[in-house]
């Protein structure tokens, strides 16, 4: 395990709300190694001294006085501009005496010449590593660049592209339950399957990002990368084995199977909104108004065009300023093949579904038909039932630790490989060119909506019903 990370970005949002927070927790469970160190590395001009006293006022009185001043023994501070790589790898050289983690929580734009400094500084030469946060490129032209740049300082097993929806325990938990148990297998495939739908709604806003985000949307922002995952873990074929490159294998041959989408079928098949002004948990708050042309929800009909999926539209929504935070998965199997009951039983008949919380809560419901409710003298009264399963598990970490523990291992599995990137923004840049011959409009919604009136095709019943009211 290494046991030094260099940290860019270490001033940043990510790092005061996740990544250092991550490291407490590892050190306070003893999962880093004995002589574990931090570099952090930002812009700003404090020295080892200052920045400590600006993290521990940033980290607060949550944690045990012990490990953080732990965490804060073991950091030092090194100012640098990465955009100057010669004045980069002066200031780092001297952490090169040992195996290192790099971590980029940095704007794309910094991705090469940090690469360059890293490189010149002696940081990636083997088994040195680089763990990139994303977005990683804004199309699959400037993704391609970015890589080609990696490509020359270190190969792809030292790269590890960060997608924190992988480090979730309860996103992990879906291939658990789907792969962990011959009765989902089983039926996972159209013949059974009507619909799937990955759903993340978050009640947040784009707040004290706009500048980053009107460039990407919620397309470019969550679609790219964390429901493409989601998609690929739930869609693939069962790998041989639970190495990395069995898995992302796996992925890959999804992703690469997801059909284009054409302009002729933009207006169908996805939908725009973007927030207004609006009441979001008892709180007025202001739409998003940076720029007309960029959405804050997005449904899309996916379609993957293979043997197991063809004909079965995988619809993926998500959106901000939702009336409540909920990432779900819903598996909708068709209706039985023969009917025997009653015809007023068969108004009542829902389709079997599997829908899978992963948070805020993790449950787990499989929506069924029984007669066990009826009175004792008619089994055929069917009334849809539900087997409910909430899991309690012990407080969950931050996604983040668990990546940054497999990081400092080596471990690839839960870290996004090149190809799957590559085949990531070959579908999204479809829908975007899409959109843009077809002019699919940006529609409003008030913030505290479930999107735009035209997104309900898009939004499975469960979500509306058992979320808060569609307002
Ligand atoms: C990030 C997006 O990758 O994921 C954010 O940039 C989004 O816009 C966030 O809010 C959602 O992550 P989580 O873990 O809160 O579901």
């Amino acid at each position: 395990m290494h046991d030094t990370l260099l940290l860019f970005g270490a001033t940043g949002d990510l790092a005061q709300r996740y990544l250092f927070p991550s490291l407490l927790h590892l050190l306070r469970d003893r999962l880093l190694p004995a002589d574990f160190r931090v570099v952090a590395i930002a812009r700003s001009e404090h020295d080892d001294e200052s920045f400590r006293g600006w993290l521990r006022d940033r980290l607060g009185d949550d944690y045990e006085a012990a490990t953080l001043d732990e965490l804060l023994r073991r950091v030092r501070y090194v100012p640098a501009d990465l955009s100057d790589p010669e004045a980069m790898a002066q200031a780092l050289s001297p952490f090169a005496d040992r195996p290192a983690v790099s971590y980029l929580s940095t704007p794309p734009n910094l991705f090469a010449s940090a690469c360059r400094g890293l490189k010149a500084a002696g940081l990636l030469e083997p088994p040195s590593r680089l763990v990139l946060e994303k977005p990683i490129g804004h199309d699959l032209a400037s993704a391609r660049e970015i890589d080609a740049t990696l490509k020359a300082a270190l190969d792809e097993s030292r790269i590890f592209r960060i997608d924190h929806y992988l480090g979730k325990a309860p996103v992990q938990n879906l291939l658990a339950l789907r792969l962990g148990n011959t009765l989902f297998e089983a039926v996972w495939e159209r013949r059974w399957i009507e619909s799937v739908d990955i759903i993340v709604a978050e009640t947040a806003g784009v707040d004290g990002r706009e500048g980053y985000y009107a460039d990407y949307g919620a397309l470019r922002d969550m679609v790219q990368n964390h429901m493409l995952q989601l998609l690929a873990l739930i869609a693939m074929e069962p790998p041989a084995a639970m190495d990395p490159d069995a898995i992302r294998d796996e992925k890959r041959k999804v992703l690469r199977a997801l059909r284009p989408m054409s302009p002729s079928a933009a207006n169908a098949d996805s939908i725009r909104g973007r927030y207004r002004d609006g009441v979001v948990d008892g709180r007025a708050v202001k739409g998003f108004s940076h720029r007309d042309d960029v959405e804050t929800f997005v449904g899309l009909r996916a379609w993957i065009d293979n043997w197991r999926w063809a004909g079965v539209p995988f619809r993926l929504v998500t959106g901000k300023r939702m009336p409540s935070r909920t990432t779900e998965v819903v598996v909708t199997f068709k209706p039985v093949t023969h009917w025997l009951f009653g015809a007023d039983e068969r108004k009542r008949a829902r389709a079997n579904q599997l829908r899978v919380r992963l948070q805020p809560e993790e449950t787990i419901e499989l929506g069924l038909m029984g007669s066990l409710a009826a009175s004792e003298w008619s089994a055929n009264e069917l009334q849809p039932m539900s087997l409910d399963l909430a899991m309690l598990p012990p407080k969950r970490r931050i996604a983040y630790e668990r990546l940054m523990i497999d990081a400092l291992k080596g471990d690839q599995t839960l870290f996004v490989r090149d190809d799957e990137v590559e085949a990531q923004w070959r579908w999204i840049d479809s829908v975007s060119e899409a959109w843009r011959q077809a002019g699919t409009p940006v529609h409003d919604y008030p913030a505290g909506s479930w999107g735009p009136a035209e997104a309900v095709p898009f939004l499975p019943r469960t979500l509306t019903t058992h979320n808060g009211r569609k307002s």
